[in-house]
């Protein structure tokens, strides 16, 4: 795809990083804390965004939890107790950014949530493209439970996800909600049993890399702008963004392949 030599890896202590063709996987792992976010955790998924942002090896991105019982449970607790105002403000900051960046990647991320999303873990899955959950994955935003409100960006995405009524309820009283409810309201796009998730994953993964990469990185952005702002404008950038896959080899090659009935031979350009 590229001829510009590709960013090593970093070393990280609380994330993994594995690929699969042009399936990146990214865990987050710290299991004996059910994968909470603290301030090393956010750093490093920072980082991770940044190093998936230049890796145009990888078409799809899936992100998970380690360990069988949490995807992430939420900002962690114990690092907050002590925290004065001024340094909350930095790190809910850091996990707005993390999760901007998320939804700013070329790649489409698939949250694989293998069970507890809460708090900042649910938020994190909102930035998410595509949401996969297993039968025990279990969703909430229990914040005001705890004197504080979603911070890393789940009120508004909770909001363009679901309308006011419904994220209005999960934010206010902090309820938690099965993965069936979640499907049933629109949170998570299907529910599979928990041996199946990963397998889910990578085969809804291997359909979207398959695909031309330069316009499912446009379509990604098209709809990450057309969320964040009112229908004229998000239909004049899609216009844009449709205009510019005219500008490469891989749409020539898309409509050749139709009409000489074959499977087409994408190369991101
Ligand atoms: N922060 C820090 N540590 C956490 C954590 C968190 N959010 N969630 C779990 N852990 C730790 C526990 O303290 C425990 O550690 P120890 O073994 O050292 O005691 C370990 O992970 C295992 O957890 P539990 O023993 O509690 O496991 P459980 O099965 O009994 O319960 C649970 C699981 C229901 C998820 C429970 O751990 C829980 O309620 N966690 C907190 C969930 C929460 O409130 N999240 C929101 C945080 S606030 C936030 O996210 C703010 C924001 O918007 C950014």
């Amino acid at each position: 795809m590229t001829m510009t030599a590709l960013p090593k890896v970093p070393t990280w202590t609380t994330l993994k990083l594995t690929t699969d063709g042009r399936v990146g996987v990214l865990t987050i792992d710290r299991p004996e804390a059910l994968n909470a976010l603290n301030s090393t955790v956010l750093r490093e998924l920072e980082e991770a965004m940044d190093h998936l942002a230049a890796r145009p090896d990888l078409g799809v991105v899936i992100l998970t939890g380690g360990g069988s019982k949490a995807f992430v449970a939420g900002a962690d607790i114990k690092e907050m107790v002590t925290l004065p105002a001024i340094e909350a403000r930095a790190f809910t900051a850091l996990g707005q950014r993390v999760n901007a960046k998320m939804e700013e990647l070329p790649q489409p991320v698939i949250a694989a949530i293998n069970g507890y999303a809460l708090g900042g873990g649910m938020e994190l899955a909102l930035a998410a493209d595509i949401r996969i959950a297993s039968e025990s994955a279990v969703f909430g935003l229990p914040e005001v439970g705890l004197g504080l409100h979603p911070g890393f960006g789940g009120t508004q995405r909770l909001l363009a996800l679901v309308g006011k009524g419904r994220a209005a309820e999960l934010v206010y009283t902090g309820d938690r909600i099965k993965a069936d409810e979640a499907l049933r309201l629109g949170i998570v796009n299907k529910v599979v049993p928990q041996d199946q998730l990963l397998p889910t994953a990578h085969a809804m993964a291997g359909r979207i890399a398959a695909a031309a990469p330069v316009a499912v990185m446009l379509a990604k952005a098209a709809l990450t702008r057309g969320n964040a702002t009112d229908l004229t404008t998000g239909l004049r950038y899609e216009n844009e963004t449709a205009a510019l896959c005219f500008s490469t080899s891989d749409i020539r090659e898309g409509f050749t392949a139709f009409i000489e009935k074959r499977k087409p031979c994408f190369e991101g350009k």
